[in-house]
């Protein structure tokens, strides 16, 4: 079963321990999951050999594929039968061959018969089908695909979750605090790390699928003491949803601050304004003064380093010592740079991939808004019924997303990976959530709400609008209270990047792609397919990309 995680298996009492505070601390803080670890039993007969790095690779499952397995069994015994036929025909006369090929042909029409009985049976399954988006008749079998799918290739094991996130967390607190403390020494008007990180992504969302190997982890930064950040939408520049970040001094804007602008500004439109380009750069090189420090107080738990590249958030490798914990993933850790604007509310450098108007794209930032729609999700949570399914929604259908990925040819597959991003598929999730009763996204209903979240991305990628839930949306529940110029921001369509073709053929091949589910489900998760991790780590693919230059 490869779904079953390796259980918590322990070698050494020191370790123990050591580990033993981690791992109930990020019970607490995480509700669940890694808390009970220290209290798993061992498996089996301990001091085997080291686990591998990654346990989800325990156990692909072999399955033997009948549409292959029937046709190669007749062709197999055609031919022996037409040797035997051979053979015995060089040695009786003419006659006797001629009777003897009666029960041959009798035989290998039985075979062929047997042989077409049963691809009919194995394709009752799935396999694409006509008319519909689904057929009455065959909906159990998909629920029963895809609940197999959940299963055995998307869920996350919450036992190896709670560790990686213990790991996790432990790791960055002690980076952040050593950045903290050596961030003083520059003197009062440079920026400085706020000295504690905020838990973003889907691993801290409940809706991480395959492996817990990434980690978003937003590093909130400190202006100088009374210079504020004032963001505002940078809707005259020509970008939708970016912003510039000014700064009021609080009384004037004295010449002391000048080492400070000269060191993270840009000027634009004759004021003084934050940099993006500039702050990340300092925070690159500030946490690899730090990561040497950190490193040899942390030898005993774990290897870690940073890969830099330009333009992107720095990337914090994690790769647990043998004896430390008992899931020995490696880890990737985004770490962002974040200005703090108010509650919950972030600034963060724009991902470079994006078109960037020309005037000064230095200066502009993305709102991050993550910890908001973690608000959000747990006041859903809270409302909807314990069964509630959205969740698990969400991750079939990114792993539907990512399995069809797989099979596209190049220009499109990309395309189809950024047009379907995470980001776009749990928008649509808050949309349609929001629209109806909670009720209606009980776990018996999985089916039928996952067929309205994928029609309602087809009308969204039909119509090429979808809008930002938070950005210019008057009409948010009082659970998430954004200030007001964000409200009053212009509205962005997260579409609006894509032309009308890619977005016509993502409609087209999603529609495609949930008709077909099972079928895809089985024909990219045959071990072929498997043994190359399927998406391996973003932010590992991303660091390769671009090599390190620095
Ligand atoms: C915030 O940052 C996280 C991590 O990089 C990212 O997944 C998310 O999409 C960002 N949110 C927005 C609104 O850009
Ligand atoms: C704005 O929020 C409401 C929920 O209060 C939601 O139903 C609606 O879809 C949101 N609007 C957009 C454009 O996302």
């Amino acid at each position: 079963q490869a779904g079953v995680r390796p259980p918590c298996r322990r070698r050494r009492g020191r370790g123990e321990a050591a580990a033993r505070p981690a791992l109930g601390a990020a019970g607490a803080e995480e509700g669940g999951g890694g808390g009970g670890a220290g209290r798993s039993p061992p498996a089996g007969p301990g001091g085997g050999p080291p686990r591998g790095p990654s346990p989800r690779r325990a156990g692909p499952v072999y399955t033997v594929n009948l549409r292959v397995l029937w046709p190669l069994a007749t062709a197999f015994c055609t031919a022996l039968l037409c040797l035997y036929q051979a053979l015995r025909g060089g040695a009786a006369g003419e006659g006797a061959a001629e009777a003897g090929s009666v029960p041959l042909l009798k035989g290998s029409a039985l075979l062929l018969l047997g042989c077409l009985l049963a691809r009919c049976c194995g394709g009752a399954g799935g396999g694409p089908r006509p008319g519909g988006v689904r057929l009455a008749g065959s909906a159990g079998a998909q629920r029963e695909a895809l609940e197999r799918f959940y299963a055995r290739q998307l869920r996350v094991s919450p036992h190896v979750l709670g560790h990686s996130k213990a790991h996790v967390g432990r790791v960055v607190a002690e980076l952040v605090r050593a950045a903290k403390v050596q961030g003083l020494q520059p003197g009062p008007l440079a920026l400085s790390l706020r000295g504690d990180f905020v838990r973003i992504g889907s691993a801290y969302e409940q809706h991480k699928v395959r492996s817990p190997d990434c980690f978003d982890i937003l590093v909130p930064l400190r202006l100088p003491p009374h210079l504020e950040p004032q963001p505002r939408c940078a809707e005259r520049l020509g970008s939708h949803g970016a912003f510039v970040c000014g700064l009021r001094a609080r009384g004037g804007w004295p010449r002391r601050y000048r080492p400070f602008a000269e060191g993270f500004c840009v000027e634009l439109q004759g004021r003084c304004h934050l940099s993006s380009a500039l702050v990340l750069r300092w925070f690159q090189g500030h946490l690899q003064r730090c990561l040497g420090a950190v490193r040899y107080r942390l030898q005993e738990r774990c290897r870690i380093s940073l890969s830099v590249c330009p333009g992107r958030p720095p990337v914090l490798h994690i790769v647990p010592c043998s004896d430390y914990v008992c899931c020995h993933i490696s880890m990737a850790v985004r770490l962002i740079p974040a200005i703090p604007i108010g509650d919950a509310l972030y600034l963060t450098a724009l991902p470079p991939a994006d078109p960037l108007p020309t005037p000064a794209p230095e200066a502009l930032w993305g709102l991050n808004a993550s910890r908001q729609e973690q608000r959000l999700l747990s006041w859903l949570k809270e409302q909807a019924p314990a069964s509630s399914c959205h969740l698990k929604c969400l991750q079939i259908l990114k792993g539907l997303r990512d399995l069809r990925g797989q099979g596209l040819e190049e220009p499109f597959s990309s395309q189809w990976g950024r047009v379907l991003s995470s980001y776009v598929l749990k928008t649509a999730l808050f949309s349609l959530l929001l629209q109806g009763p909670l009720e209606a996204w009980d776990e018996r209903f999985l089916l039928e709400r996952l067929e309205d979240l994928v029609l309602y991305l087809r009308d969204c990628l039909r119509k090429q609008v979808l809008m930002h839930f938070f950005l210019g949306n008057t009409s948010l529940p009082e659970a998430v209270a954004l200030p007001r110029f964000l409200k009053e921001a212009t509205p962005v369509n997260l579409l609006a990047a894509f032309d009308g073709l890619m977005l016509d053929l993502t409609a087209f091949q999603l529609i495609n792609t949930w008709i077909q589910a099972p079928h895809i489900i089985r024909m990219y998760s045959s071990p072929r397919y498997l043994r190359p991790m399927p998406t391996p780590c973003r932010h590992v693919t991303e660091a390769r990309q671009e090599p390190a230059e620095e």
